[in-house]
């Protein structure tokens, strides 16, 4: 990995000073400059620890030594991240998360029984959809009537009787929400999308039955999804289920049944590497705090644009804000590309503007934007 990129000089924070443009994408999203420097340097032929293997990453056979090598240490340092238990399986899947909205069901929704979703926000809503092509579901409880500004109280939900499994995704990209606390072990497994704010803090892993995550947030590019799953669910999957989409066979073939996204799980490999290199998942939590508190900080003392989200549930990840007017919000969108601020208009179901600081975005941008808004405001 290399230390420093030309023309880019660390941060105090020990990321790299960058200048804008910064990219807000919600995902695929921003990865860190020392990654994409790796990536360049390995193009025109891939070294593995230092030995040149004859092509670039997108050539070799992922039944290769070194391939075979690169996966199982990706896992490691997934597993040293996360403190991941021995009795959970790590795979490195593809579908993305629209994938495991119908994997999990298919694989854990027993016949005849049902499966408690949580709804607090778009990608619950259409995961509890999906499992309904496969067995019965109920809703938790849903935040939908409030705009998804607020993660429906743990108070208020209404749990069945003896359901398969209770999922729920823990930040909602869209709505900008963020389930800080994951409820305690319910009697039934824990299923947790965590696409959106994955490896941004630790996380207990023993509380769940399975987490998921997409690559293309904070991890890597697009093409990736990585399911940490406990051993005991694996024989749950009927037999009759493709193979491809069977976690007890993608566990059994260690994620190399068929051809996995060797170019995304090679990036991804890199970027645990870096998040290792930065000091982790405590590292990777305090950057988000900082990042966060600054920007809805900024927005709070704001007179033009507010965050609706209740703060006890703000995601740190996905920053939703608006001004309450349409022609503002696209002023104010138009106003930070001019200044290299990329890619903040909100999802087109929400509106508004939406900052995604992933780990890879340097406190520079923010302080870049928060810049932006207290100059539009000035001078509007
Ligand atoms: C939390 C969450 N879940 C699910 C998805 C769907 O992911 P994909 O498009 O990779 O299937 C997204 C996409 O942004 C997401 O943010």
């Amino acid at each position: 990995m290399v230390a420093c990129v030309a023309g880019r000089t660390p941060n105090s924070d020990n990321t790299l000073a960058m200048n804008a443009p910064y990219n807000f994408s919600p995902g695929p999203a921003m990865l860190p400059p020392e990654v994409i420097e790796q990536v360049k340097n390995d193009l025109p032929e891939w070294k593995w620890k230092g030995v040149g293997q004859g092509a670039s990453i997108m050539e070799v056979s992922h039944r290769g030594k070194a391939f075979e090598a690169l996966i199982a240490e990706a896992e490691q340092d997934l597993r040293d991240l996360l403190a991941i238990p021995s009795n959970y399986r790590v795979l490195f899947m593809q579908g993305g998360a629209w994938g495991q909205f119908a994997m999990v069901p298919m694989n854990l929704l027993r016949a005849g029984d049902t499966a408690d979703y949580l709804v607090s926000g778009g990608w619950s809503k259409s995961a509890s959809e999906e499992a309904q092509k496969f067995g019965s579901v109920n809703v938790l409880a849903s935040s939908e009537w409030v705009g998804y500004t607020q993660v429906p109280d743990e108070t208020t939900w209404l749990r069945s009787a003896n359901p398969s499994y209770t999922y729920l995704c823990s930040n909602e990209t869209v709505y900008g929400n963020e389930i800080h606390a994951l409820p305690p072990t319910t009697r039934s497994p824990l299923i947790v999308d965590a696409s959106s704010h994955f490896l941004s803090r630790p996380m207990d892993v023993s509380a769940c039955g399975l987490i998921y995550a997409g690559a293309q947030k904070n991890v890597g590019p697009a093409g990736v999804t990585m399911v940490i799953v406990r051993d005991d669910l694996l024989d749950r999957a009927p037999t009759a289920i493709p193979t491809v989409f069977h976690y007890q066979h993608m566990a059994a073939t260690k994620s190399l049944f068929n051809t996995p996204p060797v170019f995304s799980i090679y990036v991804t490999a890199l970027t645990l590497k870096w998040i290792k290199s930065q000091g982790g998942l405590a590292e990777m939590e305090r950057r988000a705090i900082v990042r966060s508190t600054m920007l809805y900080d900024a927005i709070d003392a704001s007179k033009v644009f507010t965050a609706p989200v209740a703060r006890a549930d703000r995601s740190r990840m996905n920053v939703v804000f608006d001004s309450g007017k349409e022609e503002t919000d696209a002023a104010f969108v138009k106003f930070c590309e001019a200044r290299g601020l990329m890619s903040l208009k909100g999802h087109r179901v929400r509106g508004g503007m939406r900052a995604s600081i992933y780990n890879a975005m340097p406190i520079a941008g923010v302080e870049a934007l928060v810049a932006a808004m207290r100059e539009f405001e000035a001078n509007l």
